[in-house]
């Protein structure tokens, strides 16, 4: 009663278990749905989007890793049996995520839609750059990604803010928390950094409210959204509606209400509007296989989970 079932919705199904049963060669892998077997024999399931419900199968299901960061989906099951549940958490997963926002805050200070567009029309004309100091990034979200992502911004010289649920001291990196912190973290912050989780609390958060008091009068010259937390935190309409009336000048999304972004959705042709296919944090099997197999084996020692979901929490 060890095996370990592997449940992965998407591309990487494959690549995911190839990698694990690499990581941990003496051990039962079964890939559902076709090897699944006997679900009493289940212990162990390492998933990414598993259809709700099926977890609740395995009567002897000990622990669940979650094979990416966000654990949304896996909290959204009501059938979710009341068993320790790890998400990842990992140096390469972190960096990943922090390149695409620095790529896409820069992409926008700097920018460079604004450029691609005289480039298309062979125009050479020059535009106003402030300097990274004048500039206020704000982060929502000061986990392990958000405080790398702050981090790195700051180092580049951006006037950085980080918003979060419990006070943080972080350094070069002015902080906000709660309720009370979210307006005046939004009234200084010219391009906001969406790296929430996905709960009850921050669903629809990114609406035309929230981006009406953000500052739009700053070096930046307007004010812009990066979300590369979940879709759904953002209000789509509300996003087209803030571009298209001022109160955004430009958003970088890769996530969506919806994944894959339907065709017929407005923001795919927006002028404002850079579009990734749910990307930032890309992550390789072949890297975190053995960290995954590292926390069942730790389990198995009496040891806890290492990024254990707070359920209660909800991330
Ligand atoms: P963590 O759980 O480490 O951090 C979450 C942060 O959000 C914490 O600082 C927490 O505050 C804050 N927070 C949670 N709820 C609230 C709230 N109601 N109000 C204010 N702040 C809140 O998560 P990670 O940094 O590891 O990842 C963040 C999210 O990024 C993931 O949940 C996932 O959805 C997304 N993600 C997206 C990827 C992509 O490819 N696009 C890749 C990886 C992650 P506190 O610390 O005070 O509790
Ligand atoms: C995610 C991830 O949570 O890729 O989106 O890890």
């Amino acid at each position: 009663m060890t095996a370990i079932l592997v449940a992965v919705d998407g591309p990487q199904a494959g690549e995911w278990l190839a990698a694990l049963r690499e990581s941990a060669p003496g051990r039962e892998l079964r890939a559902w749905p076709d090897e699944a077997g006997d679900p009493a024999g289940i212990a162990y399931a390492c998933v990414w989007l598993p259809p709700r419900g099926l977890l609740a199968q395995f009567p002897n299901l000990k622990a669940v890793v979650n094979l990416g960061a966000g654990i949304d989906h896996l909290l959204a099951d009501p059938a979710l049996p009341a068993v320790p549940v790890a998400r990842v958490a990992h140096p390469d997963l972190t960096m990943r995520v922090t390149e695409y926002v620095v790529l896409h805050v820069l992409m926008h200070h700097r920018r460079q839609r604004l450029y691609d567009a005289q480039q298309r029309e062979r125009l050479w004309r020059v535009h106003d750059q402030p300097a990274a100091g004048e500039v206020a990034v704000g982060v929502m979200g000061l986990g392990a990604i958000g405080r790398a992502a702050a981090d790195a911004l700051a180092r580049l010289g951006f006037r950085v803010a980080g918003w979060s649920r419990t006070p943080k001291q972080l350094s070069g990196v002015e902080t906000f928390h709660g309720q009370a912190g979210l307006d005046p973290f939004l009234d200084r912050t010219e391009i906001l950094v969406c790296l929430l989780p996905c709960t009850p609390e921050t669903e629809g958060l990114l609406n035309l409210v929230l981006f009406r008091k953000l500052k739009r009068d700053g070096a930046a010259g307007g004010a812009f959204l990066v979300n590369a937390a979940r879709g759904a935190l953002q209000v789509e309409a509300d996003i087209v509606r803030a571009l298209d009336d001022g109160a955004l000048a430009g958003a970088t999304l890769d996530v969506f209400q919806e994944e894959p972004l339907p065709p017929q959705s407005p923001l795919w042709s927006h002028p404002k509007v850079t579009i990734t296919p749910h990307n930032a944090g890309d992550i390789s099997p072949r890297v975190f296989a053995p960290h995954v197999v590292a926390q069942i084996e730790r389990f198995e020692r009496g040891l806890p989970l290492e990024n254990a979901v707070d359920r209660a929490r909800g991330y």
